[in-house]
């Protein structure tokens, strides 16, 4: 399935982007966003860590030129040193989770729908797989990454019907062990081996670490007056973006009893508004279901 852009309309509204505005592309994915932003005559960096995605990269490089449009195969944890020799930009969007390409290709290892082998690295040239993790782990560290990552209800009853079932080389046997211990689900009801899948992907591709490593970039890499723009598909994520968001916007500091020319104020933001997508894009785009924007600016300078 093609990969549909989500939230586009909103994302395009608080960029702004415009010829003389460069924003960052940390999640180019297969460049929906990246290809918006382009038409709207912004220059775009891009980040992603995927070799698929850099082959889709290069051919929009050839399509719009090198001087308008850049690509960097990079972990956006890396975001800081990445930009090392920019200059702070105007924009900077994060789109994350996976692609719906890198879902629908079963040799990735994403999908229950679909086996596969049980991969799920969004750089498959590099790093431990989920194979590795549901093998190797103790049964006490599955259950940590299984309560940590997926929001699971009772990881203790999977990660224990994980060890009998081992060992797991593919997605539809995890997938088959995971349902073994669970539940039926009612008719129309997610697949019991959901959160299961989401735990794996995150620790595999260390998602929590690597967010928290590009919030704490978005200072070095913004101008002020610069515009941070999230989507996030899972309660987990949201939270670490709503808490950071919090923690750094200036209303905070203010009810916190703050004074303006606290050392920090550089790495102040301020809130914008969050934004869901409505029915319509939902009925269009069934993957923009569970997704959440937040967006923040980082304050403009203040002559003291
Ligand atoms: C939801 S998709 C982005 C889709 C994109 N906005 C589009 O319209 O085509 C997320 C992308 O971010 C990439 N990604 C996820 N985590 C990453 C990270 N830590 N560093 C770089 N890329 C990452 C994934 O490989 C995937 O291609």
């Amino acid at each position: 399935m093609e990969h549909v852009p989500v939230l586009l309309e909103a994302t395009m509204e608080i960029l702004q982007p415009a010829p003389g505005r460069t924003v960052i592309d940390a999640t180019f994915g297969r460049g929906g966003h990246s290809r918006a932003l382009l038409a709207r005559g912004a220059r775009v960096i891009a980040l992603d860590v995927d070799p698929e995605a850099e082959v889709e990269a290069k051919k929009l490089a050839t399509e719009v030129g090198t001087d308008r449009f850049c690509f960097h195969r990079a972990n956006f944890g890396q975001l800081a040193q990445v930009m090392e020799k920019e200059g702070p930009v105007d924009g900077l969007l994060l789109d994350l989770g996976i692609s719906s390409p890198q879902v629908d290709q079963a040799e990735r290892g994403f999908s229950f729908q679909q086996d596969g082998p049980l991969d799920m690295r969004m750089d498959p040239t590099t790093g431990t797989t989920a194979a590795d993790l549901v093998n190797n782990l103790s049964e006490p560290e599955l259950r940590g990454l299984l309560r940590e990552g997926g929001e699971d209800r009772d990881p203790g009853k999977i990660s224990r019907g994980i060890m009998r079932a081992r060992p797991l080389l593919t997605t539809g046997e995890l997938a088959t062990a995971v349902a073994r211990v669970t539940r039926q689900p009612r008719p129309g009801a997610k697949h019991p081996a959901t959160r299961t899948f989401l735990a794996l992907r995150r620790a595999v591709n260390r998602e929590g670490g690597t967010l928290d490593e590009v919030l704490a970039a978005v200072p070095k890499v913004l101008r002020p007056g610069g515009r941070l723009v999230v989507l996030t598909y899972h309660s987990a994520e949201d939270r670490a973006v709503k808490v950071w968001i919090r923690e750094h916007s200036e209303e905070e500091k203010r009810e916190m009893g703050m004074a303006f020319g606290h050392p920090n104020l550089e790495r102040w933001v301020k809130r914008l508004d969050e934004v869901v997508p409505t029915e319509e894009e939902i009925a269009m785009n069934p993957r923009a279901r569970s997704a959440r924007l937040r967006a923040a600016e980082r304050e403009k300078e203040r002559s003291t």
